[in-house]
């Protein structure tokens, strides 16, 4: 078992990696920016993330750091492109070099958005050509990883859907993007409404879901095998939104009938580009990791029996 920081930790994919990796045994601890109050449930540790000696000493002895903390807030990435730049590409340059000097791997988590959203089923090996800004600074941090970092591995995920680990109650609301869109429509379901289902070429309409959990089990097994290089953490049935809500009635026993199908609200439309079909084949990194992209069903279930039960559930 192997000791590892984990960044973004307070957030809801890094909590959800917390969580798994401290079920399988991992020695983790959480390097967050302030004190995240006496309900947070693993150990973590005060850093100052904008100093690279910081980093480095929350990092000494540590065999691995899986890095997810961003600034995620797109409008104001826009406005103020310094501190968006220095939110992704400064913080992995920073976290790198700590990495290095310690002799620790870097497990960073990126995104489909790196993609332009034009094809189907990336590889790993098919070049990036980001569409919009946050997707340059994934690309961006991603090069930091791959070039900079002595030992490490790009995990690209897309699609997360999951509980948030340490919020009572996690933003489910439907976006641009594919993040939270089962349990916003399990919410507006299950409790009598009815729930619209965005359809419009300017959002990303194709992904190839993964529940969060299961994103924390395959950071362990690539971290256990020091792997190196782009892994596609990805779900193994890609979908449309349409066939993601219709996959979850069906899962979670729903009423399909109160689900519409309509256009984008104007507020919820981005001002910049978005990439339509982002599905990642996960195929290559699956055998890699000596596991199978687990099928859009089981996914759902796992979700199901995360939100029944409050403890993630990965499927590796
Ligand atoms: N969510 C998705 O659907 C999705 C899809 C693809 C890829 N990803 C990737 O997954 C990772 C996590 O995303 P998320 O959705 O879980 O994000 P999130 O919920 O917004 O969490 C962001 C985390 O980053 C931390 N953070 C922000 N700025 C920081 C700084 N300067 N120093 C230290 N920590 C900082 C936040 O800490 P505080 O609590 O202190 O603010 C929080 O823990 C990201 O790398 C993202 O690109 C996510």
């Amino acid at each position: 078992m192997a000791s590892i920081a984990v960044t973004g930790a307070t957030g809801f994919v890094g909590g959800s990696v917390a969580a798994v990796l401290t079920d399988q045994g991992h020695d983790v601890t959480c390097l967050v920016r302030r004190d995240p109050g006496p309900s947070f449930p693993w150990p973590w540790q005060i850093v100052d993330s904008g100093s690279t000696r910081s980093l480095t000493e929350a990092l000494e002895g540590r065999d691995a750091v899986a890095h997810l903390a961003i600034l995620n807030d797109f409008a104001l990435m826009y406005a103020d492109r310094r501190a968006g730049w220095d939110g992704y590409v400064g913080l992995t340059e920073r976290v790198v070099d700590a990495a290095n000097a310690v002799g620790a791997l870097v497990a960073y988590v990126s995104s489909d958005w790196v993609f332009d959203g034009r094809g189907h089923l990336y590889s790993e090996e098919d070049p990036p050509n980001p569409v919009n800004l946050y997707g340059v600074m994934k690309l961006a941090s991603e090069l930091v990883v791959l070039h900079r970092a002595r030992e490490g591995f790009v995990a690209r995920v897309g699609g997360v859907q999951g509980l948030h680990q340490t919020r009572e109650a996690g933003p489910r609301n439907q976006d641009a993007g594919f993040g939270f869109f089962v349990l916003s429509l399990v919410d507006s379901v299950s409790s009598g409404g009815r729930y619209t289902v965005w359809e419009d070429p300017h959002i990303n309409n194709v992904a190839t879901p993964i529940v969060a959990p299961e994103i924390g089990a395959l950071l362990g097994r690539a971290i256990e095998r020091r792997l190196d290089g782009i892994l596609h953490l990805a779900g193994g049935t890609c979908v449309t939104r349409r066939e993601l809500a219709l996959a979850t009635c069906e899962v979670f026993e729903l009423d399909p009938g109160q689900v519409d199908f309509g256009a984008l609200p104007d507020e919820a439309r981005l001002p910049e580009p978005v990439p339509f079909d982002t599905s990642l084949d996960g195929t290559v990194t699956m055998g890699r990791l000596g596991t199978v992209a687990f099928p859009l069903a089981d996914q759902l279930q796992s979700l199901r029996d995360e939100l029944r039960t409050g403890r993630p559930v990965s499927l590796s």
